[in-house]
């Protein structure tokens, strides 16, 4: 019987799984190598230290990125700045402030024992049923400086994102970002305010979208929904990237503003950002392919082209894991070492860590099925991006394995209203906690109410509303009336 789980990190990963486990009857023990919560969510000044940048604002919204029962207040604005997803994320109840090996009597227990040393310098000994490690994979930089043949030549300055706290260095220099993630972009724009010039290099291209979406919504609140996901489900690929490529392009031409890549849409995550294309419209930041080479100050560039006086250099990479389901080790005796929050999906990691944690808080009871086949067989990834993975179906799917997976077809006979809502309305997380283990009663009222909360904080001053004034109607008619009028 599992009783004592150790939680490695305390990053929203950690705190999801740390949060999963009284709910399950075990108690957990968080070790965490800083002294503080929040994981990268924490900004650091300091450098070396894996960080966020000062301006850091989430790219989920605060509806899609909740956990699950414990909406984000209705007043927190939709894109929060990372200060206050730190305060959302406050738990400290369980957190102790390593090393993870497996018992010698393993094979008969599943135990763990975690090393850890004081401030001391001594060893300590903890015995455990089972681990979650949620030590997060953006906390070491990659920096692949063998990519740039002539970098030891480099008279500027160059660094990894990880070390970007702000613009303030950037004053007036002649800047260069490696790399069109959401790091590069963000980075991009923010030093083009008052650099120089600030040129953006990718190797691939990049889809851009926009976080605010028709009609002012954040564009996870507009599409990702389960009804759009049942089409994913119908339509090919293909057509589905040849969709979202077009209204994109509606927008602005990823051609024109040289930003298409080689992949469809769909294919893999786009970068998020509002403000690109205006900087690359105005000037301020010009895109360009893959650096060459770099010859003292000069930078050479694929398509042969060169810039002078490079200051920076920016870049960050994912990383290659085989889980099963992206939690489970394969091959392992006992299924008591869950990964959580090895994943990326067009929904905040929050969601998707809380998921993977219930999931594995569950199979440590036994009230779950895990089987360890090969990682391969496990769940679809794209070569491009391996750890990315379909929201809802992977969501749907590491439900269906603990029994919250919502039944539209229950919902459709038995509560209509609700059934309209989860099929129509986005995929928020509250849609897990309406039926199995860890029904939340809370759930059905959150999910009536999620567009009262995302409309909350907008409510900052009252507007004119012309349909009130009987004015307004008379001038509506004769608008209609001029409109036939001129038809005929
Ligand atoms: C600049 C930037 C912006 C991002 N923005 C978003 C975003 O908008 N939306 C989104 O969904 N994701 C975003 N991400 C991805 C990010 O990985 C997640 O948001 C989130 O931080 C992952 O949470 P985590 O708990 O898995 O890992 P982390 O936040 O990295 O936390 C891991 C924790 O584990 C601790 N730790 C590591 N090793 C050990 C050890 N051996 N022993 C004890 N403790 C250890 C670390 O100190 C840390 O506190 C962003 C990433 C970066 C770099
Ligand atoms: N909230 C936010 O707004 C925000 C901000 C920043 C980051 N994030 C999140 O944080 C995570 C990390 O994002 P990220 O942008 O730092 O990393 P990323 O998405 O992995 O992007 C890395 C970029 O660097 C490029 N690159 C990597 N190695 C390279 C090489 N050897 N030579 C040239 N280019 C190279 C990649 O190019 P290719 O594509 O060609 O491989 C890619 O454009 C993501 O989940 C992201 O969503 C969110």
């Amino acid at each position: 019987m599992v009783h004592r789980v150790a939680v490695i990190g305390a990053g929203p990963s950690g705190l999801a799984s740390i949060k999963a486990c009284p709910d399950e009857g075990m108690v957990p023990t968080c070790f965490e190598c800083t002294i503080h919560l929040g994981g990268l969510w924490r900004f650091k000044a300091e450098p070396n230290r894996a960080s966020i940048y000062h301006s850091l604002t989430i790219n989920a919204s605060k509806e899609m990125m909740c956990y699950s029962d414990f909406p984000i207040p209705a007043d927190y604005p939709n894109y929060m700045h990372h200060s206050k997803i730190l305060k959302h994320l406050n738990l400290k109840q369980y957190l102790q402030t390593n090393l993870v090996r497996q018992r010698p009597d393993f094979s008969r227990t599943g135990q763990w024992e975690v090393v850890t040393e004081n401030r001391d310098g001594q060893e300590q000994r903890h015995v455990f049923d089972a681990v979650i490690c949620c030590s997060g994979h953006y906390t070491y930089p990659n920096l692949p400086l063998k990519d740039f043949p002539g970098i030891d030549t480099f008279e500027g300055k160059y660094f990894h994102s990880w070390d970007y706290k702000g613009p303030e260095d950037m004053h007036g220099k002649r800047v260069v970002v490696i790399g069109i993630g959401n790091s590069g972009g963000d980075i991009a724009v923010e030093s083009s305010r008052v650099a120089e010039q600030v040129w953006c290099t990718t190797r691939r291209g990049s889809w851009v979208i926009r976080q605010v979406s028709d009609n002012g919504l954040p564009v996870d609140m507009k599409y990702n929904t389960r009804f759009v996901h049942i089409l994913f489900q119908l339509l090919p690929m293909s057509i589905l990237n040849w969709i979202g490529e077009k209204k994109l392009n509606a927008m602005y031409d990823h051609t024109m503003y040289a930003l298409k890549p080689k992949h469809g849409f769909f294919n893999q995550m786009p970068v998020l950002n509002d403000d690109l294309p205006f900087r690359i419209l105005s000037g301020s930041v010009i895109i360009k392919p893959n650096v060459k080479e770099i010859r003292g100050s000069t930078m050479v560039f694929d398509d042969g082209s060169t810039v002078d006086t490079i200051v920076n250099a920016t870049y960050k990479s994912g990383h290659r894991i085989g889980l099963y389901k992206h939690v489970f080790p394969p091959n392992i005796e006992h299924p008591t070492l869950a990964v959580v929050g090895f994943i990326h999906g067009f929904g905040a990691i929050n969601i998707l860590a809380e998921m993977q944690a219930r999931w594995a808080t569950r199979v440590f009871k036994g009230d779950a099925a895990c089987f360890l086949i090969n990682p391969l067989h496990s769940f679809v990834t794209s070569k491009l991006a391996p750890l990315q993975v379909d929201y809802v179906t992977y969501m749907d799917d590491v439900a269906g394995e603990i029994g919250v997976r919502p039944s539209l077809l229950w919902l459709f006979f038995t509560n209509y209203p609700l059934f309209k809502k989860v099929l129509w309305e986005p995929a928020t997380s509250y849609q897990y906690r309406l039926m199995g283990p860890g029904k939340w009663e809370g759930a059905r009222r959150a999910i009536f109410t999620q567009f009262d909360r995302v409309n909350q904080p907008l409510k900052t001053r009252q507007c004119f509303s012309c349909l009130n004034k009987p004015m307004c109607w008379t001038s509506h008619l004769s608008v209609i009336l001029l409109s036939a009028f001129l038809k005929l």
